[in-house]
């Protein structure tokens, strides 16, 4: 217990499951990443690519962000609220039912089941737990909100606000189903409609956990880790109401050119090109955050992640919209490019903001200064180096397979076969799995860093 009577018992456990996801979620991306220029590695069904893909985006984007973002969501609640959580022992339970979720869901997705909708592949008794588990954390959310010593709200509460509001409707709505038995169950949605309600969740779900709770985290570690007051506040309130506003309609950008009605796709495309505004809102929002200090870019260890994230995350909002418009998307869906796109924003942007926040909270709830700040910066060279040429070697890799695809003889034939177009790519492939290996080097000093932290001696007797 500290002075204020804050709880960090849970943001502590939730900090460290996020790091043990996170090691599980890369160790099975790096097996899947060598079955694409190895195909021998599909060793038995439950090591099948199909599988391990699943385990791979469901450890990493609910094992691993999920659990940093509770994490960091309980510490920033407590602190910008200036009260204890309310109902701590319902947080540790939520800790628990969390673990024990992620645990079975990774069992059932090696073992095969599936509802087939990609980041919603979960079957029924397991979405039950999910939205148990959500509601814990909702009543502890608005408890400490409504319980606030502090009147004024900043921007991070109104992120984590939007996170728990949003990602309730869609996981209900898009995952209403009929069981059939405890394994199996079928969507109340057909066809084109299906696709429609999916995608719409699809990319709100990826947008309200890999974007608006990072957000939180950047508004709120940023001004704490240089000592600077965010820029402009009034630009982080309209960027907020813009970004969500905008978000819920993009997501048919996901199904352009598909039995999806054109007006649709069309709208889709529009609202993503209007995103660019709001999320370069932040962008510029944390580049002036800096205005004078830039120094700190070199004296503190810290900046370094949070400046990094948001410049991918500046990239890859301008990427996002553009490979949105029809045409683009008849160039590049399908191929490596949108699997680029995908790690420049998980790995460059929500983990080093991830990483930069973990790195300022971990030390200050365990009362102790970082074990190596040596070793952040060099797990700060690595896993941005892994990421750079990981991505870069996807987005030449989708050119070139987008281009193949497409190529034609004079009579109007293919040029060539599907199986010519993914040999082509095995020294890409080869180049990714050295990229993520370097990355992975990276995390396992980064954990490493943070559980000798948590080992030293505290700073004083009262922890
Ligand atoms: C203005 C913001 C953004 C826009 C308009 C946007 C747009 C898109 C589009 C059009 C696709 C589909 C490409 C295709 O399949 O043909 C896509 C895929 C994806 N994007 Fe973004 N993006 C944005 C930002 C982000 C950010 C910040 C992340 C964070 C990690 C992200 C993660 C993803 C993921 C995971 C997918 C793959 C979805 C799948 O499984 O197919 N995007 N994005
Ligand atoms: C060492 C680092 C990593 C490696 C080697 C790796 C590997 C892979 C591979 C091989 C795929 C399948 C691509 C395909 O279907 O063709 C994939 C997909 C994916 N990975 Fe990773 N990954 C890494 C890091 C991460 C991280 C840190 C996250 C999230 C925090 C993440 C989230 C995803 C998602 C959401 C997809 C689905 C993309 C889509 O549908 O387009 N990955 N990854």
């Amino acid at each position: 217990m500290n002075e204020a009577g804050y709880n960090y018992r849970v943001v502590r456990g939730f900090a460290f499951s996020a790091l043990f996801w996170l090691v599980i979620g890369l160790v099975v991306g790096l097996w899947m990443a060598v079955e694409m220029f190895y195909p021998a590695l599909n060793l038995t069904p439950w090591l099948s690519f199909g599988r391990l893909r699943v385990v791979h985006t469901n450890g990493l984007g609910l094992g691993f962000a999920l659990a940093a973002i509770f994490a960091a969501s309980y510490y920033i609640l407590q602190r910008l609220n200036r009260i204890a959580l309310p109902f701590p022992r319902l947080a540790q339970a939520h800790l628990y039912l969390f673990n024990t979720a992620i645990a079975l869901a990774a069992l059932s997705l090696f073992a095969g089941m599936n509802t087939t909708k990609e980041y919603a592949e979960l079957e029924w008794p397991l979405d039950i737990g999910v939205v148990i588990m959500w509601v814990m954390f909702a009543i502890n959310v608005f408890g400490t909100l409504i319980k606030r010593k502090e009147q004024q709200m900043y921007i991070s509460l109104w992120y984590i606000i939007a996170m728990t509001v949003a990602i309730a409707i869609l996981y209900i709505v898009n995952n209403l189903e009929v069981p059939i038995n405890l394994f199996k169950s079928y969507s109340i949605y057909a066809g084109a409609n299906d696709a429609n309600v999916e995608w719409w969740y699809g990319h709100n779900i990826v947008g309200f956990i890999f974007t608006v709770p990072i957000l939180a985290m950047f508004y709120y570690f940023l001004p704490k880790a240089t000592g600077l007051p965010i820029y402009s506040h009034r630009l982080s309130i309209v960027s907020f109401w813009a970004l969500n506003f905008a978000y819920l309609w993009t997501g048919a950008h996901h199904l352009m050119l598909t039995p999806l009605p054109e007006w649709i796709q069309t709208v889709a495309m529009a609202f993503s090109i209007f995103l660019i505004a709001p999320s370069w809102g932040s962008v510029v929002n944390g580049y002036y955050t800096l205005q004078g200090n830039w120094d700190q870019m070199r004296s503190n260890y810290l900046v370094k992640f949070f400046i990094a994230g948001i410049t991918f995350y500046g990239l890859q909002t301008i990427q996002g919209p553009l490979q949105g418009l029809r045409t683009l998307n008849a160039f590049f869906h399908y191929t490596d490019w949108v699997v680029g796109h995908v790690h420049m924003g998980t790995m460059g942007w929500v983990t080093m903001v991830v990483a930069g926040s973990f790195y300022y909270m971990i030390p200050h709830i365990s009362n102790r200064e970082l074990y190596s700040i040596k070793l952040a910066n060099i797990q700060f060279w690595l896993t941005l180096f892994g990421q750079v040429i990981w991505t870069v070697a996807m987005w030449i890799a989708g050119i070139q397979q987008g281009a193949m695809w497409k190529a034609t003889n004079p009579d109007g034939s293919l040029m060539y076969n599907f199986l010519d177009t993914v040999s082509s790519l095995y020294p890409f492939y080869k180049l990714r799995f050295a990229a993520g290996l370097i990355f992975f080097i990276g995390i396992l000093i980064f954990v490493w860093n943070l559980v000798m932290t948590v080992r030293k001696h505290p700073r004083t007797a009262e922890a």
